[in-house]
């Protein structure tokens, strides 16, 4: 059993929990993920590695409440317990390779793209990002990546914060300004992840994705994670989650990710209709 040490909210749904689990902070690495499970009838929930703190053990995830499993997770407070916390599991980003990054985040791709701006901080690279969601509420780790960043540009679709528009729009305003990039890592929705790679194609800009695909045991067995990269087939959970955007099949990841949809909205949820 798993503590959690500390619960903050962003929004009704999407908030920040602080979980001890030494084992996991002993090797863990910024762009690796863990698998919780809330109790022991639960799913296994893929969760991005937000943060850690070795010496005390701490781990934190960013979520947001989608549906059964993550809204049972909600239900949790400080000073509870969750049953699973296995990993630390697939491997790390390493973009210390690269002078000049671009990090992209829609929305909670805030938790990939904060400990890549935390590292190449504290390495002396120079990163600038973009964080973009549909509305301001929507934007976890603003002031995180404010100071992180050397440069943060927020855009929401609605302009009720930042500039107004998506974030490939801001993505092409930093390029045609002048700004030399090496590489870009990109994290959100897949037709998200999609567009930015189209565009850093154009600018030949290499850009890594995080993969968010559909996950069961996290170990490369099972196969659900499959995907298409370069022709070639890759699992997120062992080979990822991050791959080149410029070769991943996104029309077979998207197709593959809306696979359960329907039976996840056919399933009455008691969680919900209890909150209605
Ligand atoms: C490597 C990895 C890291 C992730 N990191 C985070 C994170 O840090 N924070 C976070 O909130 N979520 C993260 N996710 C997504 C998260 O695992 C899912 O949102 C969660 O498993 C949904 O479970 P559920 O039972 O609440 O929703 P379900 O009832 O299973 O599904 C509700 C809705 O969410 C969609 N969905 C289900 N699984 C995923 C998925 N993997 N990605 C996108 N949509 C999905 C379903 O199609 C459905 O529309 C990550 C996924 C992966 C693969
Ligand atoms: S989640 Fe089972 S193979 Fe990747």
């Amino acid at each position: 059993m798993y503590k959690i040490v500390k619960k903050r909210y962003f929004t009704e749904s999407v908030i920040e929990y602080v979980i001890e689990a030494p084992l996991v902070t002993r090797r863990c690495l910024p762009g690796q993920f863990v698998i919780l499970r809330v109790d022991g009838d639960g799913e296994r929930i893929p969760l991005t590695i937000a943060d850690y703190d070795r010496e005390r053990g701490l781990v934190t995830v960013l979520v947001q409440s989608v549906g059964y499993s993550t809204m049972k997770l909600a239900q949790k407070n400080q000073g509870d317990f969750v049953e699973d916390f296995a990993g630390p599991l697939g491997g790390h980003t390493d973009l210390s390779g690269f002078k000049s990054v671009l990090l992209v985040a829609g929305g909670i791709g805030s938790a990939v793209i904060l400990p890549q701006a935390k590292n190449r901080r504290g390495a002396g690279f120079r990163t600038d990002a973009v964080l973009g969601a549909r509305t301001a509420a929507l934007l976890p780790y603003e002031d995180e990546l404010r100071t992180a960043a050397d440069n943060l540009v927020v855009v929401t679709d609605d302009g009720s914060t930042g500039g107004k528009g998506f974030v490939t729009d801001a993505v092409k305003r930093l390029i045609e300004s002048g700004r030399k990039y090496d590489a870009a890592l990109a994290v959100g929705s897949m037709p998200m992840m999609r567009a930015v790679s189209e565009l850093t194609k154009i600018y030949g800009i290499y850009t890594l994705v995080s993969m968010n695909t559909i996950m069961v045991d996290g170990t490369g067995m099972c196969g659900c994670c499959r995907l298409t990269v370069g022709g070639e087939v890759k699992y997120a959970c062992v080979d990822g989650p991050e791959f080149d955007g410029h070769a991943v099949d996104f029309d077979e990841a998207i197709n593959r990710a809306a696979f359960y949809k329907h039976t996840e909205r056919a399933h009455i949820c008691r969680l919900t209709a209890a909150a209605k």
